[in-house]
């Protein structure tokens, strides 16, 4: 049926491969069963090893069995399938499988004729995905800018997939840090109520503020006056606590209106106000608040060594970053419904999220048999010289800044190309930013989130290598061999429909196999949530490409540079290979563009 067609090879032998060997060995478990590509196409296209663990577990039980004999004893059970050209035991036991050339060219097709749409999850989940999450009044960093990059790829490939995905902005806009904003602005605008003052300088308001707070005395006592007012909802508090917010949003959007981060709903821990208030009265009824030299504490399920509580209710009263998390985690999976609760944050706070998870365990908030909860760290953002990311005066990086200069940068970069000649100012500017834009995120994206990231625009910019801009590239030039070859897609499509579609050239067929793992890589990273491995493929999908196109002439030309014949099958390969990077940069959120 469709969705079998939409399935990709692997799955559909994995799926061959697990009947046969529940046949063949109903004791063993199907996770036994994985298929992975060869590296080397001596051994086929695919290879199931399931014959070793399936001997070990069988040693285990008492019975020596060889591995070759069990390899044949599934092959025995497989039935024939029209996937498989050839299945053969090679080595100790290795069962290497041969894809059957006319089954990939009707996968291609469908791919094509499905915009390589994926099959229908089992389960339609309900994804909750906190990212971006910068502090009111304070600057975004390129922490931030990494949470933002990340969180929003991760949600395009889930929603891609076919999941329900609530992108939430968990803005820090109810901290103790208010107190003195609060204060500092009705000294500095006590006219706030009726004119909406501009703050302008949100840093230097935040600094202002701050000296006041340390050396000032009766300043710092009605801050804290204010913080108290101001969760209890005092009416002229929330006005001004409102004007500092809106000044900081208007920073923000700016940011991501840039970056094409369209879907992030913001919702700020003010937002958990009341349901903390529950929250605590509930904790306390159930006893599990303990006093802590005036704190109120939550130790977690496990008391593991070096475990720390979660601060709930401060001394003075106050709630805390802890307090709203929890309540954040209980209203996604209790008011949200949420399946799955994703956090992208960077490393540094994989602790409070291990006690998170703890503590919402032992309030009963949280249940791993029934919520997927992840907790997407990553690494620091470095600059060239390995130390963290600064300006040369030793500040932390403007993001606005950051992107005014990837974007002088790529300009110049066209420029050398003499791109500038070619292209309308409008085009030149549209192009520009695509690729600073393109390049900061490729770059983020294509790194091991783990790892610490070194930023480097002049390795982030450079056309050759895995980069956003060599891929762009790659994408514009495939894009206008079928502009050339006058072939519009419906007419591929039909082509497709009717004939199907017929590949010789072991160059062509090599790309076909690369284009047909796409929908494993989306699999794959919907467990490990590693987005560095769509950038590989993608890269491996622009470099098949490239060797595909240096051997097969799509179109032929003669003397005089007249089209004399257009290859209709190698044009849809390449209008698969651009439909499918599209894909991949849509999902990555690097915009394309037409011509560069
Ligand atoms: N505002 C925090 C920060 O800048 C990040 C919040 C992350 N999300 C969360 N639910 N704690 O460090």
């Amino acid at each position: 049926d469709d969705d079998q067609l939409l399935l990709s090879p692997r799955e559909l032998l994995t799926n061959s491969f697990i009947r046969a060997v529940s046949k063949a060995y109903p004791e063993v478990p199907s996770s036994v069963v994985t298929l992975t590509p060869t590296s080397n196409p001596k051994f086929g296209d695919y290879q199931c090893n399931a014959a070793m663990p399936i001997c070990q577990q069988l040693k285990a039980a008492g019975k020596q069995v060889n591995p070759r004999v069990i390899a044949q004893n599934i092959l025995n059970e497989l039935s024939a399938s029209e996937v498989t050209e050839k299945v053969e035991i090679a080595g100790a036991g290795f069962i290497n499988v041969w894809l059957n050339k006319s089954f990939v060219c009707n996968q291609l097709s469908s791919l094509l004729l499905n915009d390589a749409k994926p099959p229908p999850p089992k389960k339609k989940l309900k994804i909750v995905v906190d990212y971006s999450s910068p502090n009111v009044a304070k600057e975004m960093h390129v922490g931030h800018l990494r949470s933002t990059i990340i969180g929003d790829s991760i949600s395009n490939l889930l929603e891609y997939m076919g999941h329900d995905v609530l992108r939430l902005n968990h803005i820090g806009d109810w901290g103790t840090q208010f107190g003195m904003l609060i204060a500092h602005l009705q000294d500095m605008f006590p006219n706030y109520r009726t004119e909406s003052p501009s703050v302008g300088n949100l840093q230097r308001f935040y600094k202002e503020s701050k000296i006041r707070f340390d050396t000032d005395e009766e300043f710092k006592k009605r801050a804290k006056e204010s913080v108290v007012k101001l969760q209890k909802k005092v009416p002229d508090y929330i006005q001004a606590w409102k004007l500092i917010c809106d000044a900081s949003r208007k920073e923000f959007q700016k940011i991501y209106d840039r970056l094409d981060i369209i879907k992030l709903v913001e919702r700020g821990e003010s937002f958990y106000q009341e349901r903390m208030l529950e929250l605590v009265n509930d904790l306390t009824e159930k006893n599990l608040l303990e006093d802590d030299d005036g704190r109120k504490i939550l130790w977690g399920e496990e008391k593991k060594e070096g475990e720390i509580p979660f601060t709930i209710v401060k001394s003075d009263g106050g709630f805390t970053y802890d307090t709203s998390d929890l309540s954040a985690f209980k209203q996604r999976i209790v008011e949200e419904k949420g399946d799955w609760i994703i956090y992208v944050v960077d490393e540094g706070q994989s602790t409070h999220f291990q006690c998170l998870v703890n503590c919402a365990r032992k309030c009963g908030i949280y249940d791993p048999e029934k919520v997927r909860m992840d907790f997407v760290g990553f690494g620091v953002v470095l600059g060239e010289d390995k130390k963290k990311f600064k300006t040369r005066s030793g500040d932390t990086v403007r993001l606005a800044n950051l992107l005014d200069e990837g974007v002088r940068r790529a300009t110049e970069k066209l420029e050398e190309k003499n791109r500038h000649t070619v292209l309308t100012e409008e085009e030149l500017n549209a192009t520009a930013e695509a690729l600073a834009y393109g390049c900061i995120k490729y770059a983020d994206l294509s790194h091991n989130r783990n790892h610490v990231y070194v930023f480097s625009f002049d390795k982030m910019l450079d056309d050759k290598g895995n980069t956003a801009i060599y891929l762009l590239y790659a994408y514009t030039r495939i894009k206008s061999i079928s502009r050339t070859a006058k072939l519009d897609i419906e007419v591929l499509k039909k082509a497709c429909r009717e004939k199907g579609l017929t590949l010789d050239h072991e160059k062509e067929w090599k790309l076909a196999k690369v284009l047909l793992q796409f929908n494993d890589v989306l699999q794959r990273i919907t467990k490990d949530l590693n987005m560095h491995r769509l950038c590989e493929f993608l890269y491996e999908v622009a470099v098949t490409f490239s060797e595909f196109y240096d051997n097969c002439y799509c179109i032929e030309r003669d003397a005089k540079g007249n089209v004399t014949k257009v290859h209709v099958d190698r044009i849809i390969l390449c209008e698969v290979t651009a439909l499918i990077m599209k894909k991949c940069f849509e999902i990555l959120g690097i915009r394309t563009v037409s011509r560069m």
